[in-house]
């Protein structure tokens, strides 16, 4: 089946990313959200990102016109009844992803492939909430999506052959690198990563150094581009925190305890940069 109209259900920071290469790579793409408000502040964002190509002599002002007439939105799940592949980038929770798998196998043709952006949860587990175990896959993107190469690609144990190519060929479509990844929590990405925020967190908590000195140890001695707490900042900490949760039970090992002052941290509504405050503050 050619896949000709892309759907993406959340229009926060990783969906409205998605969109734009989706649109970028000449695909129609519908963008969903639960509000009105929430789409249209992913489509600003999108606006904004291409603008500043334009400004950069990277795209014509008649290109951007264009990828921005191929999104539609829509805060009515049912209009993925029109999409020929999908991703689910919604917030990082186990139950509100089953139920939008569930509704999205009743809405979306039986040979549609569903893909998620979970940073975390098991594949299988949501590809069980579906008719059509066999075409759910993991389609993880990183932030931010235009600028970031990488996307992970994982494998449910019931993901069948044909599903993986077309989500890999997709990827490269869209002009991402691939890589391969099995269904285990974090999966490769985020199982290396999360728990090394979740101990410069530790770092922050116990007092061993301040947030700057932290993230300028892991900058200029370890040559990240990003310090951690920058960069938990950046994923967002409710993420985070979802993610360590993730990793804690999956495992059931300490190790992977989620740092108390993240769960503060997250209590408070300090998200990071979408919240304009987390370990930084931003304007
Ligand atoms: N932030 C990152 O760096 C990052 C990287 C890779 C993957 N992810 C994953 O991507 C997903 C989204 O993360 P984000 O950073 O974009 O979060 P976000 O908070 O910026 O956006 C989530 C969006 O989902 C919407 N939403 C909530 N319930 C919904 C529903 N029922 N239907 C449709 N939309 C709904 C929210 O309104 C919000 O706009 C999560 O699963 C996360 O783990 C995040």
């Amino acid at each position: 089946m050619e896949i000709k109209t892309f759907g993406v259900v959340g229009a926060g920071q990783m969906g409205n990313g998605i969109a734009q290469v989706a649109a970028m790579s000449g695909l129609d793409v519908i963008m969903n959200d639960i509000k009105e408000e929430f789409v249209q502040r992913g489509l600003d964002t999108i606006s904004k990102n291409l603008d500043r190509s334009v400004a950069k002599a990277k795209m014509t002002p008649e290109d951007k016109a264009a990828v921005l007439g191929r999104i539609r939105t829509s805060v009515d799940l049912q209009d993925m009844a029109g999409a020929d592949f999908v991703v689910e980038a919604a917030v990082e929770h186990e139950n509100l992803k089953f139920d939008i798998f569930k509704n999205l196998d009743a809405a979306c043709r039986p040979e549609v492939i569903l893909s998620t952006n979970t940073s975390s949860i098991p594949i299988g587990r949501i590809a069980a909430q579906t008719g059509r175990p066999d075409k759910v896959i993991g389609m993880h993107f990183m932030n931010p999506v235009p600028v970031m190469r990488l996307v992970e690609v994982i494998r449910g144990i019931a993901t069948s052959e044909d599903t993986f190519a077309v989500t890999w060929a997709l990827a490269e479509k869209f002009g991402k690198t691939p890589a391969e990844a099995n269904d285990y929590p974090g999966f490769i990405a985020n199982r290396i990563l999360l728990p090394m925020l979740n101990e410069a967190i530790y770092c922050l908590y116990h007092g061993v150094g301040k947030r700057e000195d932290i993230d300028t140890v892991m900058k200029l001695g370890m040559n990240h581009p990003m310090g951690p707490l920058a960069l938990a900042d950046l994923i967002g900490l409710d993420t985070c925190l979802a993610i360590m949760e993730t990793l804690y039970n999956g495992f059931k090992d300490s190790k992977y305890r989620p740092c108390p002052l993240l769960r503060k941290y997250v209590e408070a509504g300090w998200l990071g940069r979408k919240t304009g405050r987390g370990f930084y503050e931003y304007t």
